[in-house]
């Protein structure tokens, strides 16, 4: 999802480790991803691993020569089972077969992964925490061994990433397949940022409506859906449970995140409003239509001939926002609404804030944004107005979710 330039992963250091499996492929992208998002990447790689990809491809890709036995002696202390993690910012096994999770699961220590796993540090100043990425069979992922193995290493502490379902190297289809490179890149970004929505329950619209005229004709906006997806895969990032309610967009499903389609206004008020009370936060970035055709044509409306366009009658959509920021003390989420102006940005901001109930609306400028990569932001609430950005769609979104965090906790709402 995000974009390589946004290099989420500045600062860095990454020990990337590889046990023996087919997905050892993947760890050869996720190396170069990772690069690229501005981390620095050390390389450990088991014997096994060294059969299906080599230290030569991944020393190639990182810039820097790797470990892979645990007889290394080429640093002045033979100890690059200690070494590895101190000063790394995570352990990331890509791919951790079922042999390597039971190694942990156990405390084993008989090569490299396994030994460097378990002497990292796990408290004190500076913990290495350990994220781990399964790859294996169906059926060696259902075996209750294997289900055990991994609820013993979350227990200690391990973090998961995927592994998801799908065609797998085998022919088989099903669990245990690992995730994809970007797939992992993305969960690992995830992984570092600060948890200011644990526990939270977050609802999003994003992107345009469509109100059809006739079967192949509607009325719809330049809007992306791309600010919406963002603030909806921040809030994810930040530990929220997630509900996106989509309008018509191209964009992929931010990861973790449960997401509603819908096509008009009224569908998206439908969807949204039985599900607001659940929710502890609405951010309404949808460009919902104003207006929708009275009456949809059942046959394509035909040119007749005369010159004279078809005359259309308009009925007002209901709107989305102030329903929920009408809803009773208790049922209401805290609301957050868009305002996407060619001009006055502040004055229509203010105004729109006051007409609609709500504590909180984040303008822009429309027609400087629609379709872009990046934004420029302000906050209009009570207090004043405050500028954000300009940055990218995701950066500003990490921003406003921090805003949000604050909010709901009490702080400033
Ligand atoms: O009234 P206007 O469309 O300018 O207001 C924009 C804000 O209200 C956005 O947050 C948008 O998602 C929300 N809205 C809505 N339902 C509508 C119209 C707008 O939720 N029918």
């Amino acid at each position: 999802m995000s974009d390589a330039s946004d290099l989420d992963l500045s600062g860095r250091h990454l020990l990337l480790a590889l046990s023996g499996g087919v997905a050892c492929f993947k760890a050869a992208e996720l190396a170069r991803e990772l690069g690229r998002a501005g981390a620095t990447v050390q390389v450990v790689m088991s014997e096994a691993a060294c059969r299906f990809i080599t230290p030569l491809t991944m020393q190639a890709l990182t810039g820097r020569p790797v470990v892979a036995s645990q007889w290394e002696a080429s640093e002045p202390n033979a100890m690059p089972h200690i070494n590895l993690t101190r000063g790394a910012d995570a352990m990331v096994i890509v791919p951790a077969s079922a042999d390597l999770i039971a190694k942990l699961a156990q405390g084993r220590a008989d090569e490299i992964v396994s030994l460097t796993a378990l002497a990292r540090p796990i408290g004190g100043a500076r913990p290495c925490p350990l994220l781990v990425a399964p790859a294996m069979n169906r059926e060696m992922w259902a075996h209750p061994a294997t289900q055990r193995n991994v609820r013993q290493i979350v227990a200690d502490g391990a973090t998961l990433l995927g592994p998801a379902a799908g065609e797998q190297a085998c022919g088989e289809v099903g669990d245990g397949r690992m995730l994809e490179a970007v797939e992992l890149r993305d969960a690992i970004v995830a992984f570092f940022q600060p948890k200011v929505l644990a526990g939270r329950r977050v609802l999003v619209t994003a992107g345009p409506t469509f109100e059809a005229i006739d079967p192949v004709r509607g009325i719809t906006n330049l809007s992306s859906g791309k600010m919406g997806f963002a603030i909806a895969r921040a809030a994810a990032e930040a530990g929220a449970a997630v509900t996106l309610v989509a309008g018509p967009v191209h964009l992929p499903t931010p990861a973790g995140v449960r997401r509603i389609d819908v096509v008009s206004a009224q569908q998206m008020h439908d969807a949204v409003l039985p599900a607001a009370a659940q929710h502890d936060l609405f951010v309404a970035t949808a460009a919902v239509a104003d207006w929708r055709p009275a009456e949809v044509a059942g046959q394509k409306l035909k040119k007749d001939g005369s010159g004279r366009a078809p005359a259309l009658a308009f009925t007002e959509n209901p709107d989305i926002l102030a329903a929920v920021a009408r809803l009773p003390a208790g049922q209401r989420p805290y609301c957050v609404g868009f305002a996407a102006e060619s001009h006055d940005l502040v004055a229509h901001a203010r105004a729109k804030r006051e007409r609609k109930g709500v504590p909180l609306i984040v303008g822009n400028i429309g027609p400087a944004t629609f379709g872009r990569d990046d934004n420029t932001l302000v906050l209009v609430d009570a207090q004043g107005e405050r500028p954000l950005g300009p940055a990218s769609k995701l950066v500003l979104a990490r921003a406003l979710v921090a805003e949000f965090g604050a909010r709901l906790a009490g702080s400033q709402t």
